[in-house]
């Protein structure tokens, strides 16, 4: 291919040999980013200053080669990317992925499937249905009656959720309604009230308890305060993984409370959902099954790529009751009831086909696969707990919980204060990500400023574990030694 090609290319064409060249080179850089990836550093370090010198330029008028054009990208965009399916990023809710997944991705976009109706794309709609249909039968939740969809990720699967509960219990009357929670809930479920209309009012945010759970009888105690001055609970939700410390509220217990209120159960299970494919994740998220709706996330703990997020309900209709529209210009494409049309689900109109990666990755691997993954993950966390123990110098501040920990360096036989400890474990942290070689920020807990490691990628070697917590303890004595 010419370089600087003047030529306008108008029908924005590729010759055959042009898109196999293109498209065989794209796959290899893939390959090669796979192969190195444990060779690699997790870490993206470039800052904005940098980034404008490498890329900021005017819209190009005339076009250029696209091998160049990729290689410009690969060497200053996606190298310039964190990644998130590193074996040594334990950062936020890290994002494993699969290659099958990027595939049926590449596949999807490729064909440009239109998920919303199914005259458009009846192949892609039935998969849906399938897809989320093997998700309710997981999660315990009706397949006959139940629906759901898949979304961009975890946040639109809760705004989803909450406008669906907003409509089946208040038929959208939100002035003297009151939702509850636990302070440990992900920052998109206050983000959806606020989208939502609630106002302050509406929220009651409750300090967590010593298990960083929900406290039960203190949300007894506001319900029936509430009711007694003319409010309308309607809504618990429940987490089960918190972000923070993968955390579980007690399901059961908050399902039989909503039974008895006639309130709305949503239990947001975007990072610890995947649990349920082990043996102890279903008995630690016992109780699921009972829920309205659930938030899950596969693009976190079922291995996916970004984005899919999704949402399941007890009943499909409460979906159609929230989002149906009847606009003229699509009448002619309504179908009939069992021709499920997802724009009547949800928000979005054109969709993208999110379900196909989730499809072409199970069939490929089979459950089994996902199931022995997700069982590894949770041993990793407990053996890295095990580990920690066995040091006096190490504090679990919450323990393997589902695949989170989160612990702090509280050196033995030193007497540091509080904020000197925090100061400490800040330090460590920035000291190894400024070395780049394994991604582990900070959070808070109990107020104190504590490591979080979370553990999901099944590519992640006890190696990758223990030789970040070896690093991390070098970078602490360092510290200590300048304190002296
Ligand atoms: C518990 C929980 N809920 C919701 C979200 C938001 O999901 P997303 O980032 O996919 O929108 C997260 C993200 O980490 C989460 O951990």
């Amino acid at each position: 291919m010419e370089k600087n090609n003047k030529e306008v290319n108008y029908k924005l064409e590729l010759s055959s040999e042009q898109m196999r060249e293109i498209g065989y080179k794209a796959i290899d850089l893939l390959v090669s980013h796979y192969e190195e990836l444990p060779k690699e550093t997790p870490v993206a370090k470039a800052d904005r200053a940098s980034m404008d010198w490498l890329l900021n330029e005017p819209m190009p008028e005339i076009g250029e080669d696209p091998l160049s054009v990729m290689e410009h990208v690969e060497k200053n965009v996606l190298k310039n990317c964190a990644s998130l399916n590193h074996p040594r990023f334990f950062s936020f809710v890290p994002s494993p992925s699969n290659f099958i997944s990027v595939i049926a991705d590449t596949l999807a976009t490729g064909f440009n499937v239109f998920s919303g109706a199914w005259v458009s794309s009846p192949g892609a709609a039935e998969i849906e249905i399938l897809t989320i249909n093997w998700l309710l039968k997981l999660f315990g939740l009706p397949v006959r009656e139940g629906g759901g969809l898949f979304l961009s990720g975890g946040s639109m699967a809760n705004l989803t959720a909450l406008a669906v509960a907003r409509k089946a219990i208040l038929n959208n009357e939100i002035e003297n309604a009151v939702v509850y929670y636990s302070d440990q809930t992900h920052s998109s479920v206050d983000r959806a009230l606020i989208v939502l209309g609630f106002k302050k009012k509406n929220i009651k945010r409750l300090s967590s308890n010593t298990n960083l759970q929900i406290p039960l009888s203190l949300l007894q105690e506001e319900i029936k305060k509430d009711k007694e001055n003319g409010k309308k609970p309607f809504c618990v939700i429940a987490n089960a993984g918190t972000t923070n410390a993968g955390v579980v509220d007690p399901l059961s217990k908050i399902a039989i409370l909503c039974r008895q209120e006639k309130m709305w159960m949503h239990v947001d299970a975007a990072y610890g959902g995947a649990a349920i494919l082990s043996e102890k994740g279903q008995s630690i998220l016992s109780g699921i099954e009972l829920a309205d709706s659930i938030t899950v996330d596969p693009h976190k703990w079922f291995y996916q790529p970004y984005e899919i997020g999704c949402v399941l309900v007890r009943n499909y209709e409460w979906l159609y009751g929230a989002f149906k529209m009847n606009p003229e210009y699509l009448k002619d494409i309504q179908g009939s009831s069992e021709e499920v049309n997802f724009y009547d689900h949800g928000v979005q109109l054109t969709r993208r086909f999110r379900a196909l990666k989730f499809y072409m990755s199970v069939k490929t691997f089979g459950l089994k696969s996902f199931r022995e993954a997700v069982r590894y993950n949770m041993q990793l966390a407990e053996k890295t707990q095990s580990y920690l123990q066995e040091n006096a110098n190490w504090e679990i501040i919450s323990p393997a919980t589902l695949a989170i920990i989160n612990f702090r360096y509280k050196p033995n036989g030193l007497s540091l204060s509080e904020e000197e400890l925090n100061k400490l474990n800040q330090q460590i942290s920035t000291m190894i990500n400024e070395n780049g070689n394994a991604m582990l920020v900070t959070t808070i807990l109990f107020q104190k400023k504590v490591l979080r490691m979370c553990l999901i990628n099944p590519r992640t070697l006890w190696e990758d574990v223990k030789t970040t917590i070896e690093v991390l303890e070098s970078y602490a004595n360092k510290v200590i030694l300048g304190l002296k």
